[in-house]
């Protein structure tokens, strides 16, 4: 089913503009010319993104769109505003009651690629709410086909995942959580281009760090689907390296959880015995060589030797 998104304007004009610029990427649209009416269309139909103009007659964009968070907190909200009203948008954004905002005239194409992002989190968000095995999965695919030399790199980290898992007697729930955390590991990569995901050269300091933001954005969206702690864990803390060095917290030793610190191992081994967009796969024993000397800063010193054990049979 496709999504719906919400244009609301007070000028025919602008709807129409906004209107032709989503016709063709397939999603249902419709548009409200006032305030008031908007609210009716988010009571009562599903709507996954909204975009709404600052200056209206009957109450500013702001003030809609945090009525519509109260009514529909899923529902992602994109104002459209001058830069007279710039202070306030970003006071929105960080009070959480606005998603992004625009700053008019729009950009046609930066316009397009927010709201294409806004409703790829609202879809993945709602699929994860479903807490069902499959469709976490398939949403966790549809994400690692943003890069396809990572295809079926979720599903093998979280194999290799399971067998420490049940070396170390996790309860059948903290496996469960193993699995859909491994999964989902990396789906803070949702808000990022493929473009920079597939960057073949050195990544700008910028492209850096939008890199190096995927687990926190991936944690945010895992929260907002309301997944379990220990799923959080995986996702937030799973580039943490043991001697404090990684991110987005450099946190140390056991104060890394013990499900993040199992994944960080399979994440790398995964990586490193798959072809990247930079260098081609090492073998097993390669990637054994390149680990061990990572043991102790990167990795868990005893979990390395029981993934090796386990899985390796090294
Ligand atoms: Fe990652
Ligand atoms: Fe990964």
């Amino acid at each position: 089913m496709s999504s719906t998104i919400l244009l609301v304007d007070d000028e025919e004009r602008e709807l129409n503009s906004l209107d032709g610029l989503f016709a063709d990427i397939g999603m249902n649209i419709l548009r409200s010319s006032c305030a008031s009416d908007a609210l009716g269309l988010v009571k009562q139909e599903e709507i996954a993104v909204i975009i709404s103009d600052n200056k209206m007659p009957e109450m500013t964009g702001l003030e809609l769109l945090a009525r519509v968070r109260a009514i529909s907190p899923d529902t992602l909200r994109i104002l459209l505003t001058s830069h007279a009203d710039l202070l306030n948008a970003i006071d929105a954004i960080n009070r959480g009651s606005v998603f992004r905002f625009i700053v008019k005239p729009w950009n046609k194409k930066a316009l397009r690629n927010i709201v294409q992002d806004a409703v790829g989190r609202y879809q993945l968000i709602r699929n994860l709410k479903k807490e069902d095995e499959e469709t976490i999965l398939a949403a966790a695919q549809e994400i690692e086909l943003k890069d396809p030399l990572t295809a079926g790199h979720c599903e093998r980290v979280a194999q290799f995942a399971i067998t420490m898992g049940n070396a170390l007697r996790f309860s059948p729930g903290h496996m469960k959580d193993l699995k859909k955390g491994s999964w989902l590991h990396d789906c803070g990569k949702i808000s990022i281009s493929k473009k920079v995901l597939n960057k073949t050269g050195k990544l700008t300091d910028h492209e850096y760090d939008l890199i190096k933001n995927h687990p926190r954005w991936g944690a945010d969206l895992a929260c907002q689907a309301g997944l379990p702690p220990s799923v959080i864990n995986i996702i937030l803390r799973h580039h943490e390296r043991f001697d404090g060095s990684g991110y987005p917290s450099g946190l140390e030793g056991n104060n890394i959880p013990l499900e993040a610190r199992i994944v960080t191992i399979a994440d790398v081994f995964d990586a490193l015995t798959t072809d990247r967009p930079y260098r081609a796969r090492f073998d097993d024993g390669k990637a054994v060589e390149i680990m061990r000397m990572m043991q102790g800063s990167v990795f868990d010193p005893e979990l390395l030797e029981l993934f090796l054990q386990q899985c390796l049979n090294k």
